[in-house]
């Protein structure tokens, strides 16, 4: 069953609590966490004390991506954060291909840490370092907007590159994550290309139905 991760970037922040509860409420599988530092991508977002705040309050896996500069520097703080009494090793936290030059050290960290390891690729990065990393991560994010802000358009040319990463992935137990720009009329043609986790932040927080009904949607057109 394809999972859905509502990105709380679209969210209300001054109810953010709420807003997670409700998007679990509504049938989401893990909540997107975009955490952002100004220097990697222009924007700066979240930090560990929020998701220190909002992971008792859900029961679902909290799903960090770190679009950071050296990302290894604040791996512990994020997993620490949400290591508070609940069980964390269904928890993700994905940095960047990009941001990193030993990415088997960070990924064997993540891991140690006792969480599930990802790396995301920006969409003008190449596939090429995938293949190297099969045995080091549990999931790949393909970015299909350049990261930075939500309610961005879907580049439609990822589509080739999620069935790459599907082709290399093969049937080893990695989730492909797509990030950006996914919709309802889109998201059906992004899980027909391999993508096993849709996220999602504008089009569950910011369309004019509730939180709970736009997950239903998503997850309607992708049964369809
Ligand atoms: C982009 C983030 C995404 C983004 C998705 O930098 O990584 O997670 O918030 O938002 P939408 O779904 O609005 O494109
Ligand atoms: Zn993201």
């Amino acid at each position: 069953m394809i999972k859905i991760a509502p990105s709380i970037l679209s969210a209300d922040f001054s109810k953010l609590g709420e807003e997670v509860q409700r998007a679990e409420r509504g049938g989401a599988d893990l909540i997107h966490v975009d955490v952002m530092d100004g220097h990697f991508v222009p924007n700066i977002t979240i930090g560990p004390l929020v998701t220190k705040a909002i992971a008792p309050l859900v029961t679902i896996p909290m799903d960090i991506h770190l679009m950071i500069e050296n990302p290894r520097l604040y791996i512990k703080d994020f997993v620490e954060s949400i290591d508070v009494g609940r069980d964390i090793s269904k928890d993700c936290v994905s940095v960047h291909v990009e941001t990193c030059s030993h990415l088997h050290r960070v990924l064997k960290e993540i891991k140690e840490y006792g969480v599930r390891p990802g790396v995301a690729f920006n969409p003008g990065t190449p596939l090429e370092h995938l293949r190297y990393l099969l045995d080091d991560i549990e999931l790949v994010i393909i970015m299909t907007v350049n990261p930075g802000f939500g309610g961005q358009s879907f580049i439609e040319g990822m589509i080739p590159k999620i069935k790459r990463a599907r082709e290399i992935v093969g049937d080893k137990n990695i989730e492909i994550l797509v990030d950006g720009g996914v919709t309802v009329a889109n998201a059906n043609k992004i899980v027909d290309a391999g993508a096993t986790i849709l996220v999602a932040g504008s089009a569950v927080f910011n369309e004019k139905d509730s939180i709970e009904n736009n997950i239903k949607k998503i997850r309607e057109a992708v049964m369809k």
